[in-house]
């Protein structure tokens, strides 16, 4: 065990989640520039859809084809294995952003200082808390004239529901921006806009008289006035705290500017978990256990069209994961050997001998996998984990080719089965709902039946509210509910009844009339 153990501990495996546009892209690419995985900026496709072309195909497909590069990008810094998960740009996928965090050990959320906390950061920290991943927030655009660091950070402690530590303290934001007082290294990092290159430390002493040589009078009053409050308002750094996911250390800086991102890599090296126990449903798995164990997370589909290949991303639990070495497909019950899993270092992926707990790599499939599949040395384990969430829009999936019934049915469940939508099948009239969180999965689907599967659907609208799985203690009332809203039950790929509820107001009157059934959000209860 002991080959192992140095390997694994200094695996840094993490996403990073912003809105839209808050500067995700910039952030990550920065990252990248100081691990010396890229050399200019630039480098780093943005792995989003514009907006003005969200009907675009062809955009949709060079995303596609980006994204699979942008997947994962591994560099070395400083001696530890860094991992950065890339995560759909556009809102419409967030389900795939979901899933992405089962995988990751830690996050860190980009948060632009003029627009603070926004909806879908919000959404995707939900998504952290549920399963307590720990956060680090980066403050972006300081160069932009932002909002005060104090409402900041009381927006981020409501929006967010979660404690913070400031790390660092920005002086004045937009044109009169003079950089961040670093609390937690103790230095003052003056602000120098460059886009290609590493900002400079002064070392000062905030006493020092030389400190208005950098900053006017009233700035370095404002400092420390506010470094005084911050330190009666705010607790110091607590790193368990911060791992238990109680705590989110904060910085601020300028991705762009490459301001303050090195201050959070170091930071966040230092302080972010190596790769943690994960939850089984039989036990817990340690990652410094020999025996190689993983999970599928994501599956990257028909890269060509003509050929049903798919890239099947898996997130290593523990040990060791090696070419040509038989591992069991729990699901499947049998035994497959990879000869080309891939690896991802900075924007390049490659063919790789071995990886360990932490990593991700990625295995070429022609149909064996499945979103949610555990491989191991052999052990029955079945990792849990990778809820859905319910959709916020529905439609009826219809036949419009009845020459082309079976490829449909084909088309739907393999792109379920890799997650792009969900299905549920009204278990009163059989007719087949599918349900997104945007308008743009509902085209995608359309599109790659069609293209890939040769089938056409035609989309049919359904009102619904919800879609709330449901159980109870009580079987009889259960099977007394389904009953009386046999109406409005339907049942998803795994068989689970859920409820298909028609408004708010209805879904209310229902929790009211059967107070002994349970409602969930999401099929993790
Ligand atoms: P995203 O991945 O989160 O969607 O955001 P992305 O990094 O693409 O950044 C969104 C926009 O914000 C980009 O401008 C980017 O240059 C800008 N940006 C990122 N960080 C900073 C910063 O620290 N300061 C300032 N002022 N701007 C920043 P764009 O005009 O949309 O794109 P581009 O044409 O510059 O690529």
């Amino acid at each position: 065990m002991q080959y192992n153990q140095a390997e694994i501990s200094r695996r840094r495996t993490f996403a990073i989640i912003a809105h839209p546009d808050a500067g995700k892209t910039t952030l990550t690419e920065k990252l990248l520039l100081f691990g010396g995985a890229i050399h200019v900026a630039g480098a780093v496709k943005s792995n989003k859809i514009k907006k003005t072309a969200t009907s675009d195909w062809m955009e949709i497909e060079k995303q596609r084809g980006i994204s699979v590069a942008t997947s994962v990008m591994g560099f070395n810094y400083e001696g530890y294995k860094i991992n950065i998960l890339d995560t759909p740009g556009h809102q419409d996928f967030a389900e795939d952003t979901y899933r992405t965090l089962t995988a990751v050990d830690s996050v860190i959320i980009v948060i632009d200082g003029a627009r603070g906390v926004e909806q879908q950061t919000k959404r995707l920290m939900e998504v952290c808390r549920m399963r307590k991943t720990p956060v680090i927030v980066f403050v972006n655009k300081m160069d932009r004239e932002s909002q005060d660091p104090f409402d900041l950070l009381d927006e981020i402690e409501e929006e967010l529901q979660i404690k913070v530590t400031p790390l660092s303290w920005p002086i004045d934001s937009g044109e009169r921006f003079k950089g961040v007082y670093n609390i937690y290294e103790k230095g003052l990092d003056i602000y120098t806009p460059n886009k290609q290159k590493i900002s400079e430390r002064v070392e000062l002493d905030l006493d020092s008289a030389q400190l208005t040589e950098y900053i006017s009078e009233a700035q370095a009053k404002k400092l420390k006035d506010d470094l005084e409050l911050i330190n009666e308002v705010y607790p110091s750094l607590d790193t368990e705290r911060y791992l238990n996911a109680e705590v989110a250390p904060v910085f601020f800086g300028s991705a762009l500017n490459t301001f303050g991102v090195k201050e959070l890599l170091d930071c966040f090296v230092r302080i972010a978990p190596a790769p943690r126990v994960t939850q089984a449903e039989e036990r817990a798995v340690d990652p410094y256990e020999e025996p190689f164990t993983g999970f599928i997370f994501k599956i990257h589909a028909n890269m060509d069209p003509n050929h049903r290949s798919c890239i099947a991303f898996v997130k290593i639990c523990s040990g060791q994961f090696e070419r040509n070495t038989n591992y069991k497909h729990v699901r499947l019950g049998k035994n497959l050997k990879f000869s080309s899993p891939t690896a991802f270092m900075a924007q390049k992926k490659e063919i790789v001998d071995n990886a360990f707990a932490g990593d991700i790599i990625g295995l070429p499939d022609t149909g064996n996998f499945k979103i949610g599949d555990t491989l191991t040395s052999g052990e029955n384990l079945h990792f849990k984990g990778l809820p859905s969430f319910s959709p916020e829009m529905f439609k009826y999936i219809e036949n419009a080719d009845p020459m082309k019934a079976k490829q449909l049915q084909k088309g739907i469940d393999q792109l379920m089965d890799e997650g792009v939508a969900q299905l549920f099948t009204s278990t009163f009239n059989g007719r087949k709902i599918i349900g997104t969180v945007g308008q743009l999965q509902f085209e995608v689907i359309e599109y790659r039946l069609l293209h890939e599967y040769q089938a056409q659907c035609r989309w049919e609208p359904v009102s619904l509210y919800k879609a709330c799985w449901i159980s109870s203690d009580n079987q009889a009332a259960l099977e007394d509910f389904k009953r009386r809203k046999a109406q409005y039950m339907a049942v998803d790929i795994h068989g689970r009844d859920v409820y298909m509820a028609d408004s708010g107001y209805l879904l209310n009157m229902a929790r009211q009339d059967f107070p002994e059934i349970e409602f969930h959000f999401t099929s993790e209860f």
